[in-house]
C-alpha cells in the first residue's frame, strides 16, 4: 500500500521527545510531519466545547466522523504545525493541561480510533514521504511502514522535560501535577483495549534519557537513509 512512500512511524510515551524529534526528522528528510496526538486533542476540545459528557461514546463517535480538522505548516515557525478545527486555529488551546487530562476518554473509544486510523492513512496518500508520530502508528495505523521507532526515556526525565516545556509556554502547572498526568496517561495509554501504546515488534527502540535531540535525530535519519532492515 505504501511502497512508493517512505513512511517513518514514531511511537512512544509523553515526554519521550517524540514530537520535537519527529518534526526535525521530517524537516531533514523533506517529509511531511503528521502529529496524530493533535487530532485526538482537537476532538477532545470539540467534545468539551459541545458540552458532551465523556460517557456519551456514541455522540463522541459522531462528532469524530464529522470533524473538520486540518494540520498545516506554521506560518512563523517551521518547527511547528497549526491545528485548524472548524476553521479556527486551536494549536495552543489543545496543549492545555485541561485537554491533556481528558484526551484519554475519547482516545479509548473504538469507533473514534477506527475513524482516526482511516483519516491518518488517507493523509499519507500522495505524499513523497511522511513522519507520523503517536501511540499506535507502528502497530495499527501503518504496520507496513518501512521505518519504525519507539522512543522512550526514564519517567523522571520525561516529567522534567514536559514540565520545562509547559513552563516555557507560561503554563502555571506544578512539577507534581505533570508527574501525576504522565503516570496516569502512561497507564491509560498502555492498558486501553484498542490501539494501546506498544512497541511494534520490528520497531527500533531508542532510549532518549541521556541523548541530546541531535543524537536522536541522527540515529533516526541515519537509519532511514540506510536500506530498510524491517518491513517492505
Ligand atoms: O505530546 P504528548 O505525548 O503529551 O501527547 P500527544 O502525542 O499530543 O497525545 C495526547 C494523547 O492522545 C495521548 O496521551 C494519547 O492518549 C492520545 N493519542 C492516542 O491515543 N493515539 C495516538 N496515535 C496519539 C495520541
Amino acid at each position: 500500500m505504501f511502497d512508493q512512500i517512505k513512511v517513518v512511524a514514531i511511537d512512544g510515551p509523553a515526554g519521550s521527545g517524540k514530537s520535537t524529534v519527529s518534526k526535525l526528522v521530517a524537516e531533514k528528510l523533506g517529509f511531511t510531519y503528521i502529529d496524530t496526538g493533535a487530532m485526538y486533542r482537537a476532538l477532545t476540545l470539540k467534545v468539551m466545547r459541545k458540552n458532551i459528557s465523556f460517557s456519551e461514546e456514541e455522540k463522541i463517535s459522531e462528532v469524530a466522523q464529522m470533524i473538520d480538522l486540518k494540520l498545516l505548516p506554521s506560518l512563523t515557525n517551521s518547527n511547528s504545525i497549526r491545528v485548524i478545527l472548524d476553521g479556527e486555529d486551536v494549536s495552543s488551546e489543545i496543549r492545555k493541561m485541561e485537554i491533556t487530562g481528558n484526551v484519554k476518554y475519547v482516545a479509548k473509544i473504538a469507533k473514534v480510533r477506527e475513524g482516526m486510523v482511516e483519516f491518518q492513512r488517507r493523509l499519507i496518500k500522495g505524499l513523497g514521504g511522511a513522519v507520523m508520530e503517536g501511540r499506535d502508528i507502528g502497530t495499527v495505523v501503518l504496520p507496513e511502514a518501512k521505518y519504525k521507532f519507539y522512543l522512550d526515556a526514564s519517567f523522571n526525565e520525561r516529567v522534567q522535560r514536559r514540565f520545562m516545556e509547559l513552563r516555557a509556554r507560561a503554563d502555571s502547572v506544578t512539577h507534581s501535577e505533570v508527574a501525576d498526568d504522565l503516570k496516569q496517561r502512561d497507564h491509560t495509554d498502555k492498558t486501553r483495549a484498542v490501539g494501546p501504546l506498544k512497541k511494534a515488534e520490528n520497531a527500533i527502540l531508542v532510549d532518549t534519557t541521556s541523548l541530546s535531540i541531535k543524537e536522536v535525530i541522527d540515529k533516526i535519519v541515519g537509519a532511514v537513509r540506510e536500506p530498510p532492515v524491517n518491513g517492505i
